[in-house]
């Protein structure tokens, strides 16, 4: 059948913080499958504040996009044809989908199939997929958290930042979070459960650091930092002895051309006098534990432990609308663009060891490795 594939394009490299002039819509027929390929129909596509940083020329430790081709983005797809021997129509599998409506691929080993049973197919997009993960293995891992201590957080309603505080909090943790306005503040310590939140926009950084010390009178224990910049150096000064700074993203300086060009207070003052542990972190190091991880998000998603707030838009024409609402933090929760509804019916992986997995009463660990194989 002939097919068109409708696409958002990236025309150029951004001066700065990305423009909606970044993208283009276009349109393109779809080849006929070649042997060893599979079509997929894109039916989400997530959002991510990683995607500035495939946009710009430095070195980073995500591929790159360049300029004419179709943007890079995350998300689910169908299968919908298929001449690949071992990839079957109907599955859905998460992978790198790009921005727009259709993908023909040949790899296979670059998708992982979703387990139905397991969570619901947008969760792969937050809570039970890279998202939670970053939360996870940032938190856990590197934060190495003791209960009582304090975990601040900055972007803390964010997609990872929201997952995090909740993880914090189920483990025994007083979390704050540093968001941009005083109406997020109110907003995430209802919806996250923050025992405090301090706003950042039109601060100084000497301001926002004596916020920071009324929201957090112990000291701060964990940093969880999805930032960097002005914010991350209004924090230096109300670490505790033996605190950990676990660096997740830059959020606060991806209006910068080059992140190299960032500027502030050195800060090997605070790390030796305090003996702080910074630490970058990147999921992608993590991947050999992901599917633990993606077995311990989804059994406190399904106990009602780590709530979801997804804020979904339609259609390919309103991809770059959702980019710069996720940008501008817009987003009333994680991202997510809707091109076709998934048709679960259509799925034959199993659920039901997804299902066994999430039960109260399975010996669950068990199970999480054998899906791990
Ligand atoms: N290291 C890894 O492997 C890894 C993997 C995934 C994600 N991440 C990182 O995790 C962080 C959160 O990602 P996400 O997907 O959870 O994001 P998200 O849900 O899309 O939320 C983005 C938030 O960023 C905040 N923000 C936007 N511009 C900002 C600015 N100039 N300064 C400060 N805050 C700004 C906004 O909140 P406010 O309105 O409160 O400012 C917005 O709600 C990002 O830094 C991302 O790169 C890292």
């Amino acid at each position: 059948m002939n097919r068109n594939n409708r696409l958002v394009r990236f025309t150029h490299r951004p001066e700065g913080r990305p423009s909606p002039e970044i993208f283009a819509l276009a349109m393109q027929p779809l080849p006929a499958l070649k042997a060893g390929e599979f079509l997929g129909r894109n039916c989400y596509l997530s959002m991510d504040p990683a995607l500035v940083g495939r946009m710009r020329g430095e070195s980073n430790y995500a591929e790159t996009v360049e300029p004419g081709e179709t943007m890079h983005a995350y998300g689910l797809t169908q299968v919908i044809e298929s001449r690949h021997p071992a990839v079957k129509v109907g599955t859905v599998l998460l992978g790198r989908c790009d921005m727009q409506e259709y993908l023909i691929a040949s790899d296979a080993s670059a998708f992982t199939r979703i387990n139905l049973g397991l969570a619901e197919p947008t969760a792969y997009l937050s809570a039970v997929g890279i998202t939670g993960a970053t939360a996870y293995f940032g938190l856990f891992d590197l934060g190495r958290p003791k209960a009582g201590e304090t975990l601040l957080i900055s972007a803390g309603a964010s997609s990872v930042g929201s997952i995090a505080a909740q993880l914090g909090k189920s483990f025994g943790l007083r979390t704050v979070a540093i968001v941009s306005s005083e109406d997020k503040a109110e907003q995430a310590k209802q919806e996250w459960g923050y025992a405090a939140a301090v706003s950042y926009r039109g601060k100084s950084i000497e301001q926002l650091s004596a916020d920071i010390a009324r929201a957090c009178p112990n000291g701060v224990d964990i940093y969880f930092d999805n930032t960097s910049g002005d914010i991350s150096e209004a924090v230096l000064d109300h670490f505790n002895d033996f605190a950990r700074h676990i660096v997740i993203g830059r959020l606060g300086i991806s209006h910068l051309s080059d992140t190299r060009q960032d500027v502030g207070r050195r800060d090997n003052n605070a790390i030796l006098a305090k003996r702080i542990r910074k630490q970058g972190m990147v999921l992608l190091d993590h991947k050999p534990r992901m599917m633990s991880a993606i077995v311990q998000l989804a059994k406190r998603v399904r106990h009602g432990e780590i709530q979801l707030k997804d804020d979904v838009l339609e259609g390919i024409e309103n991809v770059p609308k959702a980019f710069f609402r996720m940008l501008n933090g817009e987003s009333q929760g994680k991202q997510l663009v809707r091109l076709a509804e998934i048709d679960l019916s259509a799925d034959s992986t199993p659920r039901w060891p997804g299902r066994l997995i999430t039960a109260r009463w399975f010996p669950t660990a068990a199970l999480a490795r054998l899906l791990a194989r």
